[in-house]
C-alpha cells in the first residue's frame, strides 16, 4: 500500500492543532505506520528544500521550520499521496479551499500548518530522509476490511 511523508509544521505545534490534524488523518480511514517529534535542523532542511535553495523565501522558510519542534508521520492507504494531498489543499492558506486543513486553519504560504509529499517516489525519499526503518510500523489495522473492498488492496 502506498505511503506519504508528513510533516506537522511549527505553525501546526505551537498553535495545539496536532490534535485536530490526527483526527481527520484517522476519520478518514488512512493508517499511521510512524510519528514523532523532532527539531530540525539547516542540514536536514537544505536537502528537504534543496528544489527551493534559490528562493527569496528560502531563509524565512527554513527558520520557520526550525521555531519549535515539529511532528513527523508516514501515512499509509490507497492512493494515499493524492488523497492526503487533497485534504492538505492550496500551498497558500488563502487560497486553500475550505474543509481542507490548510483552508480551515491558516491563512499563510509559509505557517501552513503541514507538508506533504507530492509524488509516490518523492514519499519513499522523505521518509528514508526523516525516518529509520525500524521506526515505520507496517502493521495491518483489524479494521481493514471495514476500510476498502478486498480488490481495491489486492494489489497494493
Ligand atoms: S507545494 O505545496 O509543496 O507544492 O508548494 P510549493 O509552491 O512547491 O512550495 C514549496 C514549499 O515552500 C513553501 N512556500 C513558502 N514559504 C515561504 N514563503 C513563501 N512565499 C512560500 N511559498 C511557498 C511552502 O510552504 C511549501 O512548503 P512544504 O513544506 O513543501 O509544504
Amino acid at each position: 500500500m502506498e505511503q506519504t511523508l508528513v510533516i506537522l509544521k511549527p505553525s501546526c505545534v505551537e498553535r495545539a492543532l496536532i490534535g485536530e490534524v490526527i483526527n481527520r488523518i484517522q476519520k478518514r480511514g488512512i493508517i499511521i505506520s510512524a510519528m514523532k517529534m523532532m527539531m530540525l535542523n539547516m542540514d536536514i532542511l537544505k536537502e528537504h528544500y534543496a528544489h527551493l535553495v534559490d528562493k527569496p523565501f528560502f531563509p524565512g522558510l527554513c527558520e520557520s521550520m526550525m521555531a519549535s519542534p515539529v511532528v513527523c508521520m508516514v501515512l499509509k492507504g490507497v492512493d494515499v499521496v493524492s488523497v492526503f494531498r487533497t485534504m492538505v489543499g492550496a500551498t497558500n492558506g488563502r487560497k486553500a479551499a475550505p474543509g481542507t486543513l490548510r483552508g480551515d486553519f491558516c491563512m499563510s504560504g509559509q505557517a501552513n500548518i503541514i507538508h506533504a509529499s507530492d509524488s509516490p517516489e518523492n514519499a519513499l525519499i522523505e521518509i528514508a530522509r526523516f525516518f529509520k526503518p525500524e521506526e515505520v510500523f507496517d502493521y495491518t489495522p483489524s479494521s481493514l476490511s471495514f476500510l476498502y473492498a478486498d480488490d481495491e488492496i489486492t494489489n497494493q
